[in-house]
């Protein structure tokens, strides 16, 4: 896929107007913490468990942080942060079917609707009852999140050429990472997380879906769906020239031509059927596992908690220190970028997972012995720092992209809608379980992590392929070889090469 002009105006269009959904994903991951202390106080005089006169903040905008909460406010709060990652479970999900049904670019301008409507409730909080403004305004947010972290890659993925397609899929993240900090900034108290402009805090979080609908009408389709997928071979060839510039487009055309003919022994591979065939059940595994590793690093527990672990670590400022976290991680993607065409993606996951691990090993010695030496306080500090930039040189970014990489066409979208669940739902069961996990195990939390950060490093190690420099006829060709090597593995017509996948085919008719 390698002729034309590589990075090309329309290209970089393309990316940025499809990284706005990621941005938002971002915003609305990283905006409900700073708030918290403000929003609650509506929620209890709307419930009519606190009186109408606003209580005094705190100057560092945590608030009146000794003061008892009611249990119905406790409540209603824990259903604002919780209900985002319900409404990203279920419509993950719905990721094939989405970019499918009238393509990747129509897909993202459709769901649009949701991040619009989502914002609108959340600005209007005041207006009704907040409580319910918010927690509907969270979920509608949530369900378009699910849809756009796995449209926006899907995306990338297929109009990307070769020799940019990680760095261009890191973009992603960048933008989630952006998105996060952008939202820790503005929810400072002296700027919008105060009791005035809150609901125009979070209500902020739909404002990039209003851009994105005025430029993804410029952006081509993806070629790969135009042609693979709906057959229209000069849309795709248009399409090609639009991203890539005037060239012969001949080359990659012959590419996705034998994709499509893999594709037609494949042709609607739905969830079910994905989960059942064995002819993809390496790369499901491996994409599933990278995913898993991704949150169950322990990540969010620092992002989610990182105020309370700062404070536990003895920092008298904890939001600034947050806002620090959130530079470095925004800092150390844009290294991953420059880093994964060259490094591959297996060697920097590798050294980031491996990285977290040392990095959980050196927070829980720090933690446990904080009382014994003060100066232990920085050693934490410097493990979640260095914990956070070895996350975004590799196991941040790339279990995003590299599932687009492993499938081919026909059963990349389930596959994206699958990984995407699998990365909502641990998401959200470490968020629920932490604080629990932290009043169970104290300062030794991390041990946890550490142990299933080794558990990941020692499975990339055996079981992930590079796919740089890789097209996707020839990352599906590992997994073909690594299937004939597997002993005792059933051999099925599409793996001797002769064409007809005779277990897909049986698959379907079930
Ligand atoms: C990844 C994770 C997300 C996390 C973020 C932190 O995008 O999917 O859960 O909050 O990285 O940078």
């Amino acid at each position: 896929m390698e002729s034309g002009k590589q990075l090309t105006g329309t290209l970089a269009l393309a990316v940025f107007s499809a990284v706005l959904g990621s941005l938002q994903y971002g915003y609305s991951l990283g905006v409900i913490n700073a708030p918290q202390k403000v929003i609650e106080q509506h929620y209890g005089r709307s419930l009519g468990v606190l009186p109408e006169e606003p209580l005094l903040l705190s100057e560092n905008g945590t608030g009146t942080e000794k003061q008892e909460v009611h249990p119905s406010v406790v409540m209603y709060w824990s259903l604002s942060v919780s209900i985002f990652s319900i409404g990203g479970v279920v419509s993950s999900f719905l990721v094939g079917f989405i970019g499918d049904l009238r393509g990747r670019v129509k897909g993202m301008l459709m769901v649009n609707v949701l991040a619009v409507v989502a914002g609108l409730l959340m600005v209007m909080a005041k207006m009704w009852k907040p409580h319910v403004m918010v927690i509907a305004g969270r979920c509608v947010m949530g369900f378009y999140c699910g849809l756009s972290s796995g449209l926006v890659p899907m995306y990338i993925g297929e109009i990307a050429p070769m020799a940019y397609r990680g760095a261009l899929g890191t973009l992603h993240q960048l933008a989630i990472v952006t998105g996060i900090l952008l939202s820790q900034v503005l929810g400072l108290e002296f700027l919008l997380g105060n009791d005035y402009y809150w609901p125009l805090l979070l209500g902020l979080s739909g404002a990039p879906a209003v851009l994105q609908s005025l430029l993804l009408p410029l952006c081509p389709e993806s070629p790969r769906y135009l042609y693979i997928k709906r057959g229209m071979v000069e849309e795709a060839k248009k399409s090609l020239r639009h991203l890539k510039g005037e060239y012969d487009p001949s080359a990659d055309l012959e590419e996705m031509r034998r994709e499509k003919e893999e594709v037609e022994k494949e042709a609607q591979v739905s969830i079910a059927i994905l989960v059942r065939s064995s002819l993809y059940r390496q790369q499901l595994f491996v994409a599933l596992m990278m995913h898993l590793s991704q949150q169950l690093s322990g990540i969010n527990a620092i992002f989610y908690y990182s105020t309370a672990i700062f404070e536990r670590a003895g920092v008298t400022q904890p939001v600034y220190a947050t806002i620090g976290v959130g530079v470095i991680n925004t800092a150390f993607t844009m290294v991953s970028v420059a880093l994964v065409d060259r490094a591959g993606r297996r060697t920097l996951t590798l050294i980031g997972l491996g990285g977290m691990c040392i990095c959980a090993v050196a927070m829980t010695v720090g933690l446990v012995y904080l009382s014994v030496y003060s100066w232990m306080s920085y050693v934490s500090m410097l493990a979640i720092f260095l914990f956070v930039c070895f996350f975004e040189i590799g196991p941040g970014p790339i279990p995003w992209f590299i599932v687009a990489e492993l499938f081919s066409q026909g059963p990349r979208p389930a596959a994206i809608a699958l990984a995407g669940c699998t990365n909502w739902t641990s998401n959200f069961i470490i968020g629920m379980t932490f604080p629990y996990i932290e009043a169970l195990c104290g300062s030794y939390v991390f041990t946890l992590f550490a142990v299933l950060l080794f558990g990941f490093t020692v499975f990339t190690y055996l079981r992930v392929p590079e796919t740089k420099g890789k097209t996707f006829e020839e990352i599906a060709a590992v997994f073909k070889k690594g299937r004939k090597q597997t002993p005792g593995t059933k051999k099925t017509g599409t793996e001797t090469g002769t064409g007809t996948s005779t277990e897909l085919e049986q698959l379907k008719s079930d």
